[in-house]
């Protein structure tokens, strides 16, 4: 899978398995026991540092999607030239920090423009709360701050963004059914917070409007992977 199904609010998310392990062969352990239930499987920063592209090779060859979640944040000639370099894996989807601001963006739209890679922006992570914002002294409240970066996402030419399920309705209330939105913080009723703060049931992001449902670790720890995801993929099932 090269591109991604363009997707409507009204269909189902798509789960995508963050294939947090910190080595190849247990990524290709997750890899086999969970595709084809699993079609995107993200790589982020821990495993690529440990295995680089030969995991994206091994998903593709699989027949399956890579999302590349390095969030890259930095001056806009190395973002452009990282995302151009990310553009010879051929990956469905790849990652930015919107803080990186408008001109690093739009650096990397530029360059990304014309492939079939997503380019998506990280808002405000997921296991940020509020008091996080206060202490930078942004006086904006988190929901406010993601719109706010969503908005410059979407001026900057991005295909979507990375946000909590919590902003999820007032991002697709403001920029519309085409505008992806991918959020991460899933967490079923009987799962672990772990780190995270803002979070959600898959259902409850689902009816939020997400196209993709990120998660890790409830599946990477569950004593069952496929059991886990199975019960995740019937709870989608039963929103209308
Ligand atoms: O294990 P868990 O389900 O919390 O994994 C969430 C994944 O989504 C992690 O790989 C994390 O890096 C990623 N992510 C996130 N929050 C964001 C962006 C990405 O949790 N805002």
């Amino acid at each position: 899978m090269k591109g991604l199904p363009s997707h409507q609010v009204t269909k189902s998310p798509e789960i995508i398995l963050a294939l947090d392990v910190n080595n190849l062969a247990r990524a290709k352990y997750f890899v086999n026991k969970l595709y084809p239930k699993i079609k995107i499987f993200k790589v982020g920063l821990e495993l690529f540092t440990a295995c680089g592209p030969k995991i994206i090779d091994f998903i593709q060859k699989k027949g399956a999607g890579v999302f590349l979640d390095l969030k890259f944040h930095d001056i806009p000639n190395t973002m452009a030239a990282a995302a151009k370099k990310a553009l010879q894996y051929k990956v469905a989807m790849l990652t930015v920090h919107t803080l990186a601001g408008p001109e690093a963006l739009k650096a990397v739209v530029r360059v990304c423009s014309g492939s079939k890679t997503k380019v998506l922006g990280v808002t405000i992570l997921t296991s940020i709360c509020a008091h996080f914002l206060k202490d930078l002294q942004i006086k904006r409240s988190l929901g406010e701050e993601v719109l706010y970066l969503a908005k410059m996402a979407r001026r900057c030419g991005l295909d979507g963004v990375v946000c909590s399920p919590d902003e999820t309705k007032a991002i697709r209330g403001a920029l519309g059914k085409n505008f992806l939105i991918v959020t991460p913080g899933i967490r079923p009723q009987f799962t672990a917070a772990g780190d995270q703060k803002r979070i959600a049931t898959p259902a409850l992001a689902t009816k939020a409007g997400s196209n993709f449902l990120v998660i890790g670790r409830p599946v990477l720890e569950a004593k069952d992977p496929l059991f886990i995801l199975q019960k995740i993929v019937d709870s989608i099932r039963q929103i209308k």
